[in-house]
């Protein structure tokens, strides 16, 4: 009977030890499904991740080139200050300005040289309405009007009975006079302001011509020969003055015959000859040229013009 009951826990035991063996296997079988799963979620949660970043990097650069391209078409036409188009001037029968065009962009800085009598003086009469013209296009853009234009052409019109300080209070808009005193100072134009503009040498006019020019925070400047009659150290003040309000987006049209001068304020110049614009250059270009020396350029056009004769 022992036998027997040893024999049925044999048999139990052994049972019970064929069974334990798999019990892991089971548990491992239940644990590689798990796993598989949460592989799936993983792998599930991993093409989601890709997808967003994907989407994420696609909006990136879109947004960059939708910012890039609203840079450039605003550089290319909304800094636009003015543009010229084919603008013809005649006076009695003789072509005074021929087919000019130009644009003149928002901080740019733009030299006209050319010969006496080209026509410098004349074209910036035209821009500013002192002279008319009979064909062709001149526009002001965005919130631009003429009250925006400074200028100075050839003699400054002073009132000679009043101060200098006097005549620029005139034209100063601003209530507050600090705009007006910093350009007093920057000119160094302190020691003279006080004085009666007829007692001014012609250096001391021009400087106030300049002075009258900048009032009003203008958003373009025209100035027809504005080193006429200055000494070195005024040359040097108007440079850097011109700079630094070329630095804060004002526009400039120079003319000049001190070209050594005006290459170091301009960013393009134009070359008008004969009342047409028969070259227009980029300081870059200039100074990648063999015509490193833009007076020989300039000369080049006059003897040729003599030749012609
Ligand atoms: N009021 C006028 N009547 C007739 N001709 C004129 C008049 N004003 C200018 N001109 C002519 O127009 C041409 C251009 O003159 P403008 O004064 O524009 O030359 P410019 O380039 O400024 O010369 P400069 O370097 O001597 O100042 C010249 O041939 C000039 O004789
Ligand atoms: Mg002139």
């Amino acid at each position: 009977m022992m036998h027997k009951k040893t024999d049925r826990n044999l048999i139990f035991l052994t049972k019970f030890r064929r069974l334990t063996p798999a019990l892991p296997t089971r548990k491992i079988e239940t644990e590689t499904c798990d796993m598989s799963q949460s592989l799936t979620f993983h792998q599930d949660n991993n093409i989601l991740k890709n997808i967003i970043i994907k989407v994420y990097y696609c909006l990136y650069f879109f947004g960059k080139i939708v910012l890039y391209t609203n840079n450039f078409i605003w550089k290319e036409n909304f800094m636009q200050l003015l543009t010229i188009e084919n603008i013809n001037k005649r006076i009695k029968k003789q072509k005074i300005l021929k087919d000019i065009s130009f644009t003149l962009k928002q901080g740019e800085v733009v030299g006209l040289v050319g010969a006496n009598g080209a026509g410098k003086t004349t074209l910036m009469k035209v821009i500013l309405g002192l002279s008319n013209y009979q064909s062709g296009s001149l526009k002001l853009h965005g919130p631009m009007n003429n009250n925006h234009i400074g200028a100075l052409i050839e003699n400054p019109g002073v009132y000679p009975f009043l101060t200098g300080y006097e005549n620029m209070n005139l034209i100063n808009e601003d209530k507050e006079k600090e705009n007006m005193e910093q350009i007093i100072k920057n000119l160094e134009m302190s020691q003279f302001i006080h004085k009666k503009a007829k007692a001014y040498s012609l250096g001391m006019k021009q400087k106030l011509g300049i002075a009258l020019s900048l009032l009003n925070q203008p958003q373009l400047v025209i100035l027809d020969e504005p080193m006429n009659g200055l000494d070195p150290k005024a040359v040097r003040n108007v440079r850097e003055t011109i700079l630094s309000l070329k630095a804060q987006g004002v526009s400039f049209l120079i003319s000049s015959h001190m070209l050594g001068e005006l290459v170091k304020v301009t960013d393009s110049i134009l070359i008008i000859d004969n009342g047409a614009i028969v070259k227009e250059t980029t300081m870059e270009e200039l100074n990648n040229s063999n015509e490193s020396d833009l007076e020989n350029v300039l000369l080049n056009i006059i003897d040729h013009k003599e030749e012609k004769k």
